[in-house]
């Protein structure tokens, strides 16, 4: 496509065989894409996403261009975009702006020139784009009939958004949903978050104490799989109701100044800033390795570590090491981005699976109901968990039960 910007157009065939690879993994997306088709819902319809711009995000997009919207996309994260696959997609006419790598500005602008495409709808991850439309380029909001927010700290922002009567127009939770959290949060996030620790860093998690901060389902996820990989768990929260969980899961819990003692792998999971900080820094291991898989880069505070390190230098792709003055070595993985997806390839293509129908489900019910449900945060409704539910069981071949009619009769009443 004639006005996209990617890094190098020649990538392509390589993005081609990535988004080969995932197609035929999401059979719930085909299915519902197909239903879209048929149903017209998206047909001439502009749509703008910023997402991760990998092989899932990509069939997503071509899965909304066979149902007839006109896409344009931009990166939610400067690391997260893969070159390759940003080429395959211009190349087949999605309208691509980003690169890996991008610098504060050009990652903002390029967000920008999704917006200037003028979409009826958007798919958001992080808010970033919302945001966007909310400040800089008022102008274009008269134009957005509403959309869809993929992520925890994405709704998080929405609902300061809404909470200050500054939303203009409706956006569904994708996130919220029971099939998007209680499999891409944490199966997703739990299995990710693993593998681009483990393929950056080629060091053994068996034996190792591992620091999760944050237990919500992300965190739930990073603490199952480090146990079921070997590591001893050590949970830091400050819900505790989260941190009974936590106990009654397994894993230690402690506050975060003890357990920097101790850990030798942390991992920040919370959506929240300068979770590790100074006071932490001073007090870890040598060796340490630090990871976060929260959307913003600011759970790891990188102005503390940077200002209490004698020198700095790029060990490893996506590893940097930190000399502190008293010889002390901290790693700090990925730049302390979305580990999952700076140094790997995102949730597993089963996962997004899901996560991607229920984000075309979602587009297809603003689409439709957009003018009515005023601006505000919409939860999805119930139906669309259930289909991509039983689109997935449909998919595996697996079977069910279901309610007699007495049974049903027996549910709804009171008497006995
Ligand atoms: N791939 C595309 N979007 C993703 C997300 N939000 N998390 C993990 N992997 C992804």
């Amino acid at each position: 496509m004639s006005d996209s910007i990617v890094r190098d157009p020649t990538l392509a065939p390589f993005g081609r065989l990535k988004i080969d690879w995932v197609r035929d993994r999401m059979p719930v997306l085909n299915a519902v894409r197909d239903e879209l088709k048929a149903g017209g819902a998206l047909r001439g319809r502009r749509v703008g996403l910023a997402l991760h711009v990998e092989a899932k995000t990509a069939h997503l997009c071509l899965c909304l261009r066979e149902a007839g919207a006109e896409v344009a996309i931009a990166g939610c994260n400067p690391l997260s975009t893969q070159d390759d696959v940003a080429a395959a997609l211009a190349e087949a006419g999605v309208r691509m702006f980003g690169w890996r790598g991008a610098t504060g500005e050009e990652y903002f602008d390029f967000i920008e020139k999704v917006a200037e495409t003028r979409p009826e709808l958007i798919i958001d991850d992080g808010g970033d784009l919302v945001t966007l439309l909310h400040t800089k380029r008022r102008d274009l909001l008269p134009g957005v009939l509403g959309g869809t927010e993929e992520t925890t700290t994405g709704v998080h922002r929405l609902r300061a958004m809404e909470r200050d009567g500054a939303l203009e127009f409706p956006m569904v939770a994708v996130n919220n949903a029971r099939c998007k959290f209680l499999f891409d949060n944490r199966y997703g996030t739990g299995q990710s978050t693993w593998d681009g620790i483990m393929r950056t860093t080629n060091l053994v998690v068996a034996g190792k104490a591992v620091v999760v901060l944050g237990y919500g389902w992300c965190g739930k996820g990073v603490a199952m799989r480090a146990r079921g990989l070997g590591a001893r768990v050590i949970v830091c929260e400050v819900d505790p109701v989260a941190a009974n969980e936590a106990l009654m899961d397994g894993h230690d819990v402690m506050p975060s100044v003890e357990a920097a003692e101790v850990g030798d792998i942390f991992v920040t999971v919370t959506g929240c800033a300068g979770v590790l900080r100074r006071e932490h820094f001073e007090r870890m291991k040598s060796g340490a390795c630090l990871a976060n898989a929260g959307h913003f880069d600011v759970e790891i505070s990188k102005p503390d570590l940077a200002a209490l390190s004698v020198s700095r230098r790029v060990v490893r792709p996506n590893v940097e090491e930190f000399v502190l003055a008293d010889g002390r070595k901290l790693y700090l993985l990925g730049e302390g981005r979305l580990v999952n997806l700076a140094a790997g390839d995102g949730h597993p293509a089963e996962i997004m699976d899901l996560s991607f129908a229920l984000q075309a489900l979602a587009l297809r019910y603003v689409a439709e109901h957009g003018r009515e449900l005023g601006p505000r945060v919409v939860e999805l409704p119930a139906a669309a968990d259930e289909k991509v539910a039983r689109l997935r069981l449909r998919a595996l071949g697996v079977e069910i039960d279901s309610l007699s009619p007495e049974q049903a009769r027996y549910l709804e009443s009171w008497q006995v």
